[in-house]
Protein backbone atom coordinates (compact mmCIF):
# COMPACT_ATOMS: atom_id res chain seq x y z
CA UNK A 1 0.00 0.00 0.00
CA UNK A 2 0.95 3.62 -0.51
CA UNK A 3 2.48 5.62 2.67
CA UNK A 4 1.20 9.10 3.42
CA UNK A 5 4.77 10.30 2.27
CA UNK A 6 5.53 8.30 -0.71
CA UNK A 7 1.38 9.54 -1.95
CA UNK A 8 2.59 13.59 -0.98
CA UNK A 9 5.83 12.59 -3.22
CA UNK A 10 4.36 10.87 -6.37
CA UNK A 11 1.71 14.01 -6.20
CA UNK A 12 4.26 16.84 -6.27
CA UNK A 13 5.60 15.35 -8.98
CA UNK A 14 2.98 15.35 -11.37
CA UNK A 15 1.72 18.79 -10.29
CA UNK A 16 5.15 19.50 -11.41
CA UNK A 17 5.16 17.50 -14.49
CA UNK A 18 1.42 18.86 -15.29
CA UNK A 19 1.75 22.93 -14.48
CA UNK A 20 5.45 23.03 -15.52
CA UNK A 21 6.76 26.37 -15.34
CA UNK A 22 3.26 27.64 -15.63
CA UNK A 23 1.15 29.44 -12.71
CA UNK A 24 -2.71 28.29 -11.18
CA UNK A 25 -4.39 29.91 -8.89
CA UNK A 26 -6.95 27.51 -5.98
CA UNK A 27 -10.25 28.74 -4.57
CA UNK A 28 -9.88 28.04 -0.56
CA UNK A 29 -13.60 27.46 1.00
CA UNK A 30 -12.28 26.31 4.76
CA UNK A 31 -12.88 23.03 4.18
CA UNK A 32 -10.00 20.29 4.38
CA UNK A 33 -10.59 19.33 0.24
CA UNK A 34 -9.11 22.61 -0.69
CA UNK A 35 -6.66 23.50 1.58
CA UNK A 36 -4.62 19.80 0.94
CA UNK A 37 -5.11 20.77 -2.98
CA UNK A 38 -3.04 24.04 -2.38
CA UNK A 39 -1.19 22.83 0.21
CA UNK A 40 0.54 20.30 -2.11
CA UNK A 41 0.55 22.59 -5.15
CA UNK A 42 1.73 24.91 -2.97
CA UNK A 43 4.96 22.11 -2.41
CA UNK A 44 5.46 21.39 -6.04
CA UNK A 45 5.08 25.00 -7.42
CA UNK A 46 5.80 27.28 -4.52
CA UNK A 47 4.46 31.52 -5.59
CA UNK A 48 3.61 30.39 -8.61
CA UNK A 49 -0.02 29.62 -6.77
CA UNK A 50 -2.09 32.04 -5.96
CA UNK A 51 -4.76 30.62 -3.33
CA UNK A 52 -8.12 32.20 -3.22
CA UNK A 53 -10.93 32.94 -0.14
CA UNK A 54 -13.89 34.51 -0.62
CA UNK A 55 -15.44 36.45 2.71
CA UNK A 56 -19.06 35.66 1.96
CA UNK A 57 -19.95 36.78 5.77
CA UNK A 58 -21.32 33.47 5.98
CA UNK A 59 -18.48 31.94 7.78
CA UNK A 60 -18.63 30.84 11.73
CA UNK A 61 -16.08 32.61 14.53
CA UNK A 62 -12.72 32.07 13.78
CA UNK A 63 -13.23 30.58 9.78
CA UNK A 64 -11.17 33.53 7.90
CA UNK A 65 -8.61 33.48 10.68
CA UNK A 66 -8.00 29.88 10.10
CA UNK A 67 -7.56 30.61 6.47
CA UNK A 68 -5.59 33.84 6.36
CA UNK A 69 -3.07 33.28 9.33
CA UNK A 70 -2.99 29.47 10.26
CA UNK A 71 -2.93 27.81 6.65
CA UNK A 72 -0.92 30.60 5.13
CA UNK A 73 1.62 30.31 8.29
CA UNK A 74 1.28 26.39 7.54
CA UNK A 75 2.22 26.56 3.67
CA UNK A 76 3.70 29.65 2.96
CA UNK A 77 1.34 29.67 0.17
CA UNK A 78 0.05 33.51 -1.38
CA UNK A 79 -2.95 34.04 -0.09
CA UNK A 80 -5.41 36.88 -1.89
CA UNK A 81 -8.82 37.32 0.51
CA UNK A 82 -11.76 38.93 -0.85
CA UNK A 83 -13.97 40.65 1.66
CA UNK A 84 -17.74 40.38 -0.13
CA UNK A 85 -19.49 40.44 3.07
CA UNK A 86 -21.42 43.46 2.22
CA UNK A 87 -22.22 42.15 -1.36
CA UNK A 88 -24.15 39.29 -0.08
CA UNK A 89 -26.10 40.80 2.64
CA UNK A 90 -27.40 42.88 0.17
CA UNK A 91 -27.98 40.09 -2.16
CA UNK A 92 -29.97 38.16 0.28
CA UNK A 93 -31.88 41.41 1.65
CA UNK A 94 -35.82 40.76 1.89
CA UNK A 95 -35.10 36.90 1.38
CA UNK A 96 -36.70 34.17 3.46
CA UNK A 97 -36.53 30.91 1.35
CA UNK A 98 -34.27 28.44 1.54
CA UNK A 99 -33.79 27.32 -2.22
CA UNK A 100 -33.72 30.83 -3.06
CA UNK A 101 -31.04 31.93 -0.47
CA UNK A 102 -28.83 29.22 -1.44
CA UNK A 103 -28.87 30.08 -4.99
CA UNK A 104 -28.57 33.60 -4.30
CA UNK A 105 -25.57 32.72 -2.17
CA UNK A 106 -24.23 30.17 -5.21
CA UNK A 107 -24.67 33.17 -7.82
CA UNK A 108 -22.29 35.33 -5.88
CA UNK A 109 -19.98 33.06 -4.97
CA UNK A 110 -19.14 32.53 -8.99
CA UNK A 111 -19.63 36.02 -9.40
CA UNK A 112 -16.93 36.65 -6.91
CA UNK A 113 -14.56 34.44 -7.39
CA UNK A 114 -14.76 34.63 -11.25
CA UNK A 115 -13.99 38.15 -11.06
CA UNK A 116 -11.22 37.29 -8.35
CA UNK A 117 -9.56 35.12 -10.45
CA UNK A 118 -9.64 37.23 -13.64
CA UNK A 119 -8.23 39.76 -11.89
CA UNK A 120 -4.91 37.68 -10.34
CA UNK A 121 -5.10 35.50 -14.08
CA UNK A 122 -4.70 38.32 -16.28
CA UNK A 123 -1.94 39.98 -14.26
CA UNK A 124 -0.05 37.10 -13.49
CA UNK A 125 -0.82 35.15 -16.85
CA UNK A 126 -2.22 31.54 -15.03
CA UNK A 127 -3.24 28.55 -16.87
CA UNK A 128 -4.09 26.10 -14.32
CA UNK A 129 -6.84 26.14 -12.03
CA UNK A 130 -6.54 23.82 -8.49
CA UNK A 131 -9.56 21.52 -7.76
CA UNK A 132 -9.97 19.21 -4.80
CA UNK A 133 -11.86 16.76 -6.28
CA UNK A 134 -11.95 13.62 -4.58
CA UNK A 135 -11.73 9.96 -5.79
CA UNK A 136 -15.45 9.21 -4.79
CA UNK A 137 -16.44 12.59 -6.91
CA UNK A 138 -14.28 11.25 -10.16
CA UNK A 139 -16.20 7.87 -9.97
CA UNK A 140 -19.63 9.46 -9.51
CA UNK A 141 -19.13 12.15 -12.62
CA UNK A 142 -18.03 9.50 -15.05
CA UNK A 143 -14.48 10.05 -14.66
CA UNK A 144 -14.02 13.15 -16.71
CA UNK A 145 -11.11 16.04 -16.65
CA UNK A 146 -9.98 18.81 -18.25
CA UNK A 147 -10.59 22.68 -18.64
CA UNK A 148 -12.45 24.98 -16.92
CA UNK A 149 -13.93 28.35 -18.73
CA UNK A 150 -14.16 31.28 -16.31
CA UNK A 151 -17.04 34.16 -17.83
CA UNK A 152 -15.19 37.32 -17.47
CA UNK A 153 -18.38 39.25 -18.25
CA UNK A 154 -19.50 39.25 -14.54
CA UNK A 155 -16.83 41.21 -14.35
CA UNK A 156 -17.86 44.69 -13.61
CA UNK A 157 -14.32 45.58 -15.38
CA UNK A 158 -15.23 43.99 -18.45
CA UNK A 159 -12.10 41.91 -19.62
CA UNK A 160 -12.12 41.03 -23.00
CA UNK A 161 -11.91 37.10 -23.37
CA UNK A 162 -13.21 34.36 -21.31
CA UNK A 163 -10.02 32.84 -19.71
CA UNK A 164 -9.48 29.35 -19.84
CA UNK A 165 -7.69 27.05 -17.65
CA UNK A 166 -5.97 23.82 -17.51
CA UNK A 167 -7.55 21.93 -14.45
CA UNK A 168 -4.98 20.50 -11.54
CA UNK A 169 -6.54 17.54 -9.37
CA UNK A 170 -3.83 16.32 -6.78
CA UNK A 171 -6.44 14.97 -5.34
CA UNK A 172 -8.28 12.89 -7.55
CA UNK A 173 -6.71 9.23 -6.21
CA UNK A 174 -7.77 10.26 -2.81
CA UNK A 175 -10.59 9.01 -0.10
CA UNK A 176 -11.16 11.35 2.47
CA UNK A 177 -9.62 9.81 5.24
CA UNK A 178 -6.51 9.52 3.21
CA UNK A 179 -6.40 13.01 2.47
CA UNK A 180 -6.59 14.24 5.76
CA UNK A 181 -3.41 12.32 6.36
CA UNK A 182 -1.87 13.93 3.58
CA UNK A 183 -3.00 17.63 5.36
CA UNK A 184 -1.78 16.43 8.82
CA UNK A 185 1.72 15.39 7.07
CA UNK A 186 1.66 18.72 5.20
CA UNK A 187 1.67 20.16 8.75
CA UNK A 188 -1.68 21.91 8.23
CA UNK A 189 -3.53 22.70 11.43
CA UNK A 190 -6.01 20.23 13.13
CA UNK A 191 -8.89 22.58 12.78
CA UNK A 192 -8.67 21.98 9.16
CA UNK A 193 -7.95 18.62 8.94
CA UNK A 194 -10.83 17.12 10.94
CA UNK A 195 -13.08 19.91 10.35
CA UNK A 196 -16.73 19.03 10.18
CA UNK A 197 -18.86 19.25 7.15
CA UNK A 198 -20.12 22.70 7.45
CA UNK A 199 -22.54 23.54 4.25
CA UNK A 200 -21.24 26.41 1.31
CA UNK A 201 -23.78 28.56 1.86
CA UNK A 202 -22.62 28.63 5.79
CA UNK A 203 -24.66 30.16 8.12
CA UNK A 204 -27.09 32.14 5.95
CA UNK A 205 -29.09 28.67 5.60
CA UNK A 206 -29.08 28.20 9.59
CA UNK A 207 -30.92 31.52 10.04
CA UNK A 208 -34.59 30.80 9.73
CA UNK A 209 -35.79 33.63 8.10
CA UNK A 210 -34.17 37.01 6.24
CA UNK A 211 -30.41 37.61 6.62
CA UNK A 212 -29.14 40.28 8.30
CA UNK A 213 -25.61 41.32 10.02
CA UNK A 214 -27.09 41.64 13.42
CA UNK A 215 -28.73 37.78 13.49
CA UNK A 216 -25.59 36.99 11.88
CA UNK A 217 -23.62 38.11 14.78
CA UNK A 218 -25.93 36.34 17.10
CA UNK A 219 -25.29 33.19 15.32
CA UNK A 220 -22.19 33.51 15.11
CA UNK A 221 -21.22 34.11 18.86
CA UNK A 222 -24.09 31.40 20.05
CA UNK A 223 -22.21 28.84 17.36
CA UNK A 224 -18.68 29.53 18.70
CA UNK A 225 -19.82 28.46 22.52
CA UNK A 226 -21.66 25.24 21.24
CA UNK A 227 -18.14 24.43 19.35
CA UNK A 228 -15.99 25.89 22.08
CA UNK A 229 -17.85 23.32 24.41
CA UNK A 230 -17.95 20.33 22.23
CA UNK A 231 -14.38 20.93 21.89
CA UNK A 232 -14.02 20.98 25.21
CA UNK A 233 -15.78 17.69 26.34
CA UNK A 234 -13.88 15.93 23.51
CA UNK A 235 -16.54 15.17 21.31
CA UNK A 236 -15.53 16.63 18.23
CA UNK A 237 -14.78 13.26 16.63
CA UNK A 238 -17.68 11.66 17.85
CA UNK A 239 -20.49 13.82 16.42
CA UNK A 240 -21.11 14.29 12.40
CA UNK A 241 -21.55 17.60 13.03
CA UNK A 242 -23.48 20.29 15.44
CA UNK A 243 -25.62 22.86 13.45
CA UNK A 244 -26.84 25.64 15.97
CA UNK A 245 -29.79 27.22 13.99
CA UNK A 246 -31.52 30.70 14.72
CA UNK A 247 -34.86 30.74 15.07
CA UNK A 248 -34.97 34.39 13.84
CA UNK A 249 -38.67 35.24 13.32
CA UNK A 250 -39.82 33.97 16.60
CA UNK A 251 -39.65 35.27 19.97
CA UNK A 252 -40.56 33.98 23.22
CA UNK A 253 -40.61 35.82 26.34
CA UNK A 254 -38.00 34.99 29.39
CA UNK A 255 -36.04 36.43 32.03
CA UNK A 256 -32.57 37.61 31.75
CA UNK A 257 -30.74 39.84 34.06
CA UNK A 258 -32.63 42.84 35.03
CA UNK A 259 -35.92 41.39 33.65
CA UNK A 260 -38.25 40.05 30.73
CA UNK A 261 -37.26 40.09 27.78
CA UNK A 262 -38.17 38.70 24.41
CA UNK A 263 -35.42 37.25 22.38
CA UNK A 264 -35.16 34.31 20.04
CA UNK A 265 -34.71 30.33 20.48
CA UNK A 266 -31.54 29.03 19.22
CA UNK A 267 -31.96 25.14 18.39
CA UNK A 268 -29.05 22.41 19.11
CA UNK A 269 -29.10 19.75 16.29
CA UNK A 270 -25.96 17.43 17.12
CA UNK A 271 -26.11 14.13 14.56
CA UNK A 272 -24.60 11.30 14.37
CA UNK A 273 -23.75 10.15 10.65
CA UNK A 274 -21.68 7.56 8.59
CA UNK A 275 -21.99 9.90 5.48
CA UNK A 276 -24.69 12.23 5.93
CA UNK A 277 -27.25 10.46 4.17
CA UNK A 278 -29.26 9.15 6.99
CA UNK A 279 -28.49 10.69 10.69
CA UNK A 280 -29.27 10.49 14.62
CA UNK A 281 -29.78 13.13 17.34
CA UNK A 282 -26.59 12.34 19.32
CA UNK A 283 -27.15 11.92 22.56
CA UNK A 284 -25.16 14.52 24.26
CA UNK A 285 -24.44 14.46 27.80
CA UNK A 286 -26.99 16.48 30.16
CA UNK A 287 -23.99 18.28 31.68
CA UNK A 288 -22.68 19.05 28.13
CA UNK A 289 -26.03 20.94 26.70
CA UNK A 290 -26.72 22.72 30.28
CA UNK A 291 -23.21 23.86 30.41
CA UNK A 292 -24.14 25.54 26.45
CA UNK A 293 -27.02 26.43 27.00
CA UNK A 294 -26.40 28.42 29.81
CA UNK A 295 -23.44 29.95 28.23
CA UNK A 296 -25.60 30.93 25.34
CA UNK A 297 -27.98 32.54 27.56
CA UNK A 298 -25.50 34.32 29.70
CA UNK A 299 -22.84 35.40 27.12
CA UNK A 300 -25.86 36.06 23.90
CA UNK A 301 -28.05 38.80 24.77
CA UNK A 302 -30.59 38.35 22.13
CA UNK A 303 -30.95 34.67 22.78
CA UNK A 304 -33.23 34.11 25.81
CA UNK A 305 -34.04 30.11 24.95
CA UNK A 306 -31.79 26.97 24.04
CA UNK A 307 -33.67 23.69 22.21
CA UNK A 308 -32.63 20.66 21.34
CA UNK A 309 -33.82 18.86 18.21
CA UNK A 310 -34.67 15.32 18.87
CA UNK A 311 -35.57 14.40 14.89
CA UNK A 312 -33.45 11.94 12.89
CA UNK A 313 -32.49 11.75 9.42
CA UNK A 314 -34.97 10.96 7.85
CA UNK A 315 -37.53 12.69 8.42
CA UNK A 316 -35.41 15.52 9.75
CA UNK A 317 -32.41 16.88 7.49
CA UNK A 318 -29.54 17.61 8.75
CA UNK A 319 -29.97 21.34 8.54
CA UNK A 320 -33.17 23.50 8.90
CA UNK A 321 -33.09 24.75 5.61
P1 LIG B 1 -29.06 17.77 4.90
O1 LIG B 1 -29.55 19.03 5.56
O2 LIG B 1 -29.51 17.65 3.48
O3 LIG B 1 -27.48 17.87 4.87
O4 LIG B 1 -29.39 16.54 5.70
C1 LIG B 1 -26.63 16.82 4.51
C2 LIG B 1 -25.19 17.32 4.60
O5 LIG B 1 -24.95 18.28 3.58
C3 LIG B 1 -24.63 19.54 4.15
N1 LIG B 1 -25.36 20.55 3.36
C4 LIG B 1 -24.81 21.31 2.40
N2 LIG B 1 -23.54 21.41 1.97
N3 LIG B 1 -24.20 23.09 0.44
C5 LIG B 1 -23.23 22.31 0.99
O6 LIG B 1 -22.08 22.41 0.59
C6 LIG B 1 -25.50 23.05 0.82
O7 LIG B 1 -26.34 23.78 0.31
C7 LIG B 1 -25.81 22.11 1.87
N4 LIG B 1 -26.96 21.79 2.50
C8 LIG B 1 -26.66 20.83 3.40
C9 LIG B 1 -25.07 19.48 5.60
O8 LIG B 1 -24.31 20.34 6.42
C10 LIG B 1 -24.86 18.02 5.90
O9 LIG B 1 -23.51 17.74 6.23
Amino acid sequence: GWTTSSIIDDTVEAVRAQVGEGRAICGLSGGVDSAVAAALVQRAIGDRLTCVFVDHGLLRSGEREQVERDFVAATGAKLHTVDARDRFLDALAGVSDPEQKRKIIGREFIRVFEAATAEVAESEHVGYLVQGTLYPDVVESGGGSGTATIKSHHNVGGLPDDLEFELVEPLRALFKDEVRRVGAELGLPETIVHRQPFPGPGLGIRIIGEVTADRLATLRAADAIAREELTYAGLDRDIWQCPVVLLADVRSVGVQGDGRTYGHPVVLRPVSSEDAMTADWTRLPYDLLERISTRITNEVAEVNRVVLDVTSKPPGTIEWE
